[in-house]
């Protein structure tokens, strides 16, 4: 939510974070290593960087995509999302090393620019209809790397701030829903690729389980997204709804309700009730979850910041949330049913009232 550009915003928690990521990144290329020389003694350094990077890469892409829904899952794995883009810039940074090693190793020394042989090889080198029929170890399973990478160097590259507001966040979301297609063209890639060589049925498992975990998060949150959205509270006349009783919101947390298909968070601080959207204006993240630090929400993804009464970022900041008008009445907070008039920028003016 900063108002200039600067690379990183860096904070103790960041720094932290990054250290965990170096020092997790550097035991497991050591281990890897390790384990490839225990086995094989004479794997060529070439190879070990080009395996030990794309093994590490691919599996921080496994770790980024599932970030998200666990921890709609669950908020413990919060910590993990608050600087998932480093995450996603890291991993960049090995597929790309992998990437431009393999393209030396395999497609450097002929006659050809690397850059055109890894598009063009197949077609001399291997025919994929070998003997007649097809062959899947022939197949031209590089290419889908080069697209997955270009992919996701469009996304390192947009993944600061300056990015999300320039494109609108909308836009920017959808963007990196590349994310899924790049992991798409990679288990192409893996599949079709390195795994035709391997004899051992372990890496196909591990390679299915990863793809079933992926998978496998996503559906269950969906699942839990969609059954809190089937607990819509009952309308009522006068245009307010119960979201419950008083007592059951924790001073400084929200609870989360459904209203005409919005979700609405109703907060408690200073024994006064306000409701807000759900949404972060960052990047939609569930505000609700997270709770009022030093008189402000704070989004529990990233720690944007905004003030109960108005929805409105404190200065210099000027995002601001919509919100919803409360009444407290017979120790129930209710909530106004009717959306902001203007859509979501619109604060309601009133404040919410003392309980009664
Ligand atoms: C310019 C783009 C790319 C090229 C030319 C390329 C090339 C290759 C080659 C030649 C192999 C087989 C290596 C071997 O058998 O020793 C391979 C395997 C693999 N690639 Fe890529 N790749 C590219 C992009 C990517 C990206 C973006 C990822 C994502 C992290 C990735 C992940 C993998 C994995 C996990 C394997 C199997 C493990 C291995 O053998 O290294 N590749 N790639
Ligand atoms: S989604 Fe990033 S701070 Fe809310």
């Amino acid at each position: 939510m900063g108002l200039s550009y600067r690379p990183v915003d860096w904070n103790r928690q960041k720094r932290i974070y990054d250290l965990t990521l170096l020092l997790v990144l550097v035991l497991s290329l050591s281990v890897f290593t390790g384990v490839s020389l225990w086995f094989s003694p004479n794997t060529t350094a070439e190879t070990l960087i080009i395996r030990g990077c794309s093994i590490s890469g691919f599996l921080l892409l496994h770790v980024i995509l599932c970030i998200g829904p666990l921890a709609r899952l669950d908020s413990r794995w919060l910590p993990l999302l608050y600087n998932r883009r480093h995450l996603g810039v890291t991993m960049f940074g090995l597929a790309g090393i992998h990437g431009v090693f393999s393209t030396i190793q395999f497609h450097a020394l002929g006659n050809e620019n690397p850059l055109v042989s890894l598009w063009t090889a197949y077609q001399r080198d291997y025919r994929i209809h070998a003997g007649g029929g097809w062959n899947l170890a022939q197949f031209p399973f590089e290419p889908f790397g080069v697209v997955a990478l270009l992919i996701l160097g469009v996304l390192a590259v947009t993944s600061h701030d300056f990015w999300l507001r320039n494109l609108g966040a909308a836009f920017w979301k959808t963007l990196h829903l590349g994310g899924y297609a790049a992991y798409g063209l990679l288990v192409v890639h893996v599949g079709l690729g390195a795994l035709q060589d391997e004899r051992s049925p372990v890496y196909v498992v591990l390679l299915g389980l990863g793809f079933c975990t992926v998978t496998g998060v996503h559906l269950a949150a969906a699942w839990k997204e969609a059954r809190m959205d089937r607990l819509e509270v009952a309308a009522r006349n006068d245009g307010f709804v119960d979201a419950g009783s008083t007592s059951a919101i924790p001073e400084g947390r929200a609870r989360v309700v459904v209203i005409s298909g919005q979700r609405i968070a109703v907060w408690r601080h200073h024994d006064r009730f306000h409701a807000t959207s759900n949404v972060c204006r960052h990047q939609g993240g569930p505000v609700g979850e997270g709770c009022i630090v030093d008189g402000c929400i704070t989004c529990p993804w990233h720690g944007w910041n905004y003030r109960p009464e108005d929805g409105c970022s404190p200065p210099p900041f000027n995002e601001r949330l919509a919100t919803y008008a409360v009444r407290v009445f017979d120790g129930h907070v209710w909530v106004a049913t009717s959306p902001p008039p203007h859509g979501e920028f619109v604060a309601h003016p009133k404040e919410g009232l003392p309980v009664s």
